[in-house]
C-alpha cells in the first residue's frame, strides 16, 4: 500500500463520510423544522376523549387552548396579538405577562397594548384524534362538532 492510499483510507474517506453524515443530519433537521412551522402543518393533539372536557383546556406546549361549547370544540391561539408572547389562562380569560394585555374567555381583547383578539386556528377530528393547523389565523372559531355516538363525525357550526 502506498503512502497516498494509506492516507486516503485512514483520513480522507472517513472525513468525507463524516461530513456527509453531519450535513445529512442538518438537512433533515431543517426539513423537519420547515414542515413544523409551515402554515400547512397539522399537529396531532391526541385522542379527543382524553382532551375535551368542559370549558377551557390550555395546551401551552402547543401554544393553543381548546374551547368547549356544548357538543363542539375549537382551538384558540395562546399567542398574544401584540408581540406574540404566550398568554396565561386566568380565571376570567387570558393574561399576557409581557406587557399586560388582558383577554376574555373567548380571546376577546379587554385591554392593550394587544391590538386585537386572540386568533382562532383550524381544527380537525380524524380517527378519534384532534389535529390543529399551525399558522392559521381565523377571526372566528372553527367549531368541530363532537358526536360521541357517531365516532369521528365532524362538522362546522
Ligand atoms: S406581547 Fe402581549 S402585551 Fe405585549
Amino acid at each position: 500500500m502506498t503512502r497516498r492510499e494509506w492516507l486516503f483510507k485512514t483520513v480522507a474517506r472517513p472525513a468525507v463520510v463524516g461530513t456527509g453524515v453531519v450535513l445529512g443530519a442538518i438537512l433533515l433537521d431543517v426539513w423537519r423544522a420547515a414542515g413544523r412551522f409551515s402554515s400547512h402543518h397539522w399537529s396531532d393533539l391526541g385522542r379527543i376523549d382524553t382532551l375535551v372536557g368542559e370549558g377551557l383546556l390550555p395546551l401551552p406546549a402547543q401554544r393553543i387552548a381548546l374551547v368547549r361549547q356544548e357538543d363542539r370544540v375549537a382551538a384558540l391561539s395562546l399567542e398574544c396579538t401584540h408581540l406574540g408572547c404566550l398568554v396565561n389562562s386566568v380565571d376570567e380569560g387570558f393574561f399576557c405577562p409581557c406587557h399586560g394585555s388582558e383577554f376574555g374567555p373567548r380571546g376577546e381583547v379587554y385591554s392593550g397594548p394587544a391590538p386585537r383578539n386572540l386568533d382562532w386556528l383550524s381544527l380537525r377530528l380524524r380517527h378519534g384524534r384532534l389535529w390543529v393547523q399551525a399558522g392559521t389565523r381565523l377571526r372566528e372559531p372553527q367549531w368541530v362538532v363532537i358526536r360521541q355516538d357517531a365516532g369521528d363525525s365532524v362538522g362546522k357550526a
